[in-house]
């Protein structure tokens, strides 16, 4: 997506052919840094800071991460202990795993001397894969919008409402949540975006905000607890979100607060939709209340990072010293509160049958 007229996408090979390039997302949307990834240890620093974050982006992080300690050591032994560290880093989200697990089974069979080429090419092809993916789920979302647009008065925007980002800053171009609303917007349907601020890392505030302007597309920032009250009065007439995990049978783990979205959504009759790609899909696990949660620091949750009227960005306590505070960053949204997943290969019910329909090789 463009920033200032210029093209950017959230993770790239850097002109040396070796080392990796990420937008650093902890500094946003008050400056835009780019950070050089040179090693496995930078990679796992990334993924775990934060500076590259979401789900589709971290599995194709984790894949250059392997392919950055394959080419410092493409042993047996190394790889492995690449993969272990790299997948610790960040539990909840599976598409960590499953970019590790591709890299891996692609390049085991090789020696050692071709591994890292190997490896290299391959998050490169997931990277590609990622935008291709985003592009269809954007065309399939947006016929939901563009169906909703004609029961409205002409002109009227669809209210949309999101929570995190599930945007391009969280994939490697496009987005999940918000191919749907790009993909309408380009189209001339017009679109509002209600952006859920999402404490305690504010990505909705720092990040969808931020991607959404950038593009043109109009939103208004809310308070985390706003969203029912929007949804009581008709403000809202879909939600779509994105999904760090999502079970076979339609369970979908997201950013924290979630699932009081799609509580209040069902309790209102707004349509409540998840956008994921395959790579987002644990085929091992039947019911959300397995999902591994990621509780992370405390500190998130006491203190909050801004920016300064003389501009300087600045991090403040916000609660009494010595408060404890918890910081589960994920809650799971069963498939009963769900009303589709959009998936590249189209929209879903969200339940066994439908994801098998969609993705018959998995069918057990
Ligand atoms: O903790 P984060 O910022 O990595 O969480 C991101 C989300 O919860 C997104 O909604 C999810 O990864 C889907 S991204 C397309």
């Amino acid at each position: 997506m463009n920033i200032n007229g210029r093209h950017y996408r959230t993770i790239w090979l850097a002109d040396d052919g070796a080392t990796v390039e990420i937008i650093d997302q902890t500094k946003l949307p008050h400056a835009l840094e780019i950070v050089r990834l040179r090693d496995v240890s930078d990679a796992a620093r990334a993924i775990k800071t934060m500076q590259v974050r979401g789900a589709p982006l971290i599995g194709v992080a984790a894949a250059y991460g392997l392919a950055l300690a394959l080419r410092a050591d493409a042993s047996d032994g190394a790889m492995a202990s690449a993969i272990e560290m790299l997948s610790a880093q960040r539990p909840t989200a599976v598409n960590l795993r499953w970019g590790l697990e591709e890299v891996r089974r692609a390049v085991a069979p090789l020696g050692p001397d071709q591994r890292a080429t190997a490896a290299y090419a391959m998050a490169a092809g997931m990277a590609d894969a990622d935008v291709e993916t985003c592009r269809r789920m954007g065309e399939h979302g947006a016929a939901l919008i563009q169906a909703i647009a004609t029961r409205k008065p002409k002109g009227t925007p669809v209210n949309i409402l999101t929570h995190c980002n599930a945007g391009w800053l969280a994939c490697v171009d496009i987005g999940t949540a918000t191919g749907p609303i790009y993909t309408a917007h380009d189209a001339g349907i017009p679109v509002h975006v209600w952006v859920d601020e999402t404490r305690p890392r504010n990505q909705g505030a720092a990040l969808t905000a931020f991607e959404l302007g950038a593009h043109g597309v109009p939103h208004t920032l809310i308070a985390d607890n706003a969203g029912g009250h929007l949804m009581q009065h008709g403000k809202v007439d879909i939600c779509i979100v994105g999904t760090d995990r999502t079970t076979r049978s339609g369970d979908v783990a997201n950013k924290i607060g979630t699932y009081l979205k799609a509580l209040a959504a069902h309790d209102n009759g707004v349509p409540f939709y998840v956008a994921l790609p395959h790579s987002t899909i644990d085929w091992g696990l039947d019911d959300g209340r397995a999902i591994e949660i990621e509780e992370r620091n405390a500190g998130e949750v006491l203190q909050m990072t801004g920016r300064l009227a003389d501009g300087t960005v600045a991090v403040v306590e916000i609660a009494p010293p010595g408060t404890p505070a918890a910081n589960p960053a994920f809650d799971v949204t069963p498939a009963r509160l769900v009303t589709g997943l959009i998936t590249e290969r189209g929209v879903a019910p969200a339940s066994a049958e439908g994801l098998a329909a969609l993705y018959p090789e998995h069918a057990r």
